[in-house]
């Protein structure tokens, strides 16, 4: 292993010991983590919360967790110790991770982190550390959607609903950047956002006409439909569909719509459920690539609605789970 330098033995994380409400998370002292020969310790700077986080805590995600449990999925630091089989960094390196704090690894709510090297990536030069924990769950799960789901090709119309949101933003920014026709729903104060994130067009999701509206700016029907608010309205969304047209599903836990079956088989048409979740190392480390891409490009942005303490990582959740206009940072 890398010499330990100044890691000093115990740090400051927000944790659970079992899941709960926001009002479970504690902040305090906690053992800093000893990498493992194929882990990297990486000194935390830019934390960022996401629904799939509130779900964990809260139980609702069901996933092997340790105890005490260190809540946290992302983070942004830089590298302070590697392990003795960890290869392809150093001490100093900066890094970003979006895989950890489910399926048995701790969280990344505190001020170090012990990651599995093949879960970190390098943040490319030039890119600042909250720049890129805004994008990094959100512009992962919009490409695992977007190109291994519905194989999105250039020239496609895809619609967008509840563009305006974190996955959704990102789902329009590298939607129109692979050349697709971007039709958004957002509500109105929204649109010029949306515009910026490229896409083409922008409905109010709470016009009454909303379907017909898309109906008439997708005249040949949209090739991808991919609903960000999980409202799931299949009986109006399919028949809005082009032939081999693909929906995809990551929203709405507890959806159950109404399937008009014959509307979808008669396009050969789509529907495809994925959750980031579920995706290995390869399809991460794919996504991770895009990510770079994007940030280094300027393509992948998102909004701050607030940047809160670690001290304060259960208000943070409380923030997400109101439903934030933006992105939740948490700052270790
Ligand atoms: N399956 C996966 O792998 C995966 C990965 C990441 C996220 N997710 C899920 O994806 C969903 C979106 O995540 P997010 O981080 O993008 O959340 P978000 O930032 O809260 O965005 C949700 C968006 O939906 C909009 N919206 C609300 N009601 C709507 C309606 N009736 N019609 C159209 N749009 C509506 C919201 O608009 P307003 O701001 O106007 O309310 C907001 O822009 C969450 O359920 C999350 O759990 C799944």
């Amino acid at each position: 292993m890398s010499p330990a330098g100044d890691v000093p033995a115990q740090m400051t994380a927000a944790y659970i010991t079992e899941p709960g409400t926001a009002d479970a998370i504690r902040v305090g002292p906690l053992p800093t983590p000893r990498p493992a020969a194929d882990q990297v310790l990486v000194r935390t700077e830019a934390l960022v919360v996401n629904h799939v986080d509130t779900f964990v805590r809260s139980g609702a995600y069901r996933t092997a967790l340790p105890s005490p449990f260190v809540i946290g999925r992302d983070l942004v630091g830089t590298v302070v110790q590697v392990g003795s089989t960890a290869t392809g960094f150093a001490v100093g390196d900066r890094v970003w991770c979006n895989s950890l704090g489910h399926g048995g690894r701790q969280g990344s709510f505190a001020q170090y982190a012990a990651v599995p090297a093949e879960r970190l990536y390098r943040l490319p030069d030039g890119v600042d550390a909250e720049s890129a924990a805004v994008v990094l769950h959100t512009a992962a799960t919009a490409h695992l959607g977007l190109f291994r789901e519905a194989g999105l090709r250039l020239g496609e119309t895809i619609i967008v609903g509840g563009a305006a949101g974190g996955v959704g933003s990102c789902v329009v920014q590298l939607a129109a950047a692979a050349g697709a026709r971007v039709i958004a729903t957002a509500r109105p104060d929204d649109a010029d956002w949306c515009r910026g994130c490229g896409a083409a067009e922008v409905v109010d999701y709470r016009d009454p006409e909303l379907f017909a509206r898309l109906a008439e700016l997708a005249p040949d029907g949209a090739d991808v439909y991919w609903d960000n608010a999980g409202v799931h309205d299949l009986e109006h969304a399919v028949p809005l569909l082009a032939r081999r047209g693909r929906i995809i599903a990551m929203a709405g836990m507890s959806a159950t719509p109404t399937l008009p079956v014959g509307q979808l088989y008669v396009r050969d048409a789509s529907i495809r459920g994925f959750a980031i979740s579920n995706a290995g190392v390869d399809d991460l480390a794919a996504a991770a690539k895009v990510v770079n891409h994007g940030l280094k490009s300027g393509i992948l942005k998102a909004r701050i609605a607030d940047r809160l303490p670690l001290a304060q990582a259960a208000d943070a959740h409380r923030r997400q789970e109101a439903g934030p206009h933006g992105r939740i940072l948490v700052v270790p």
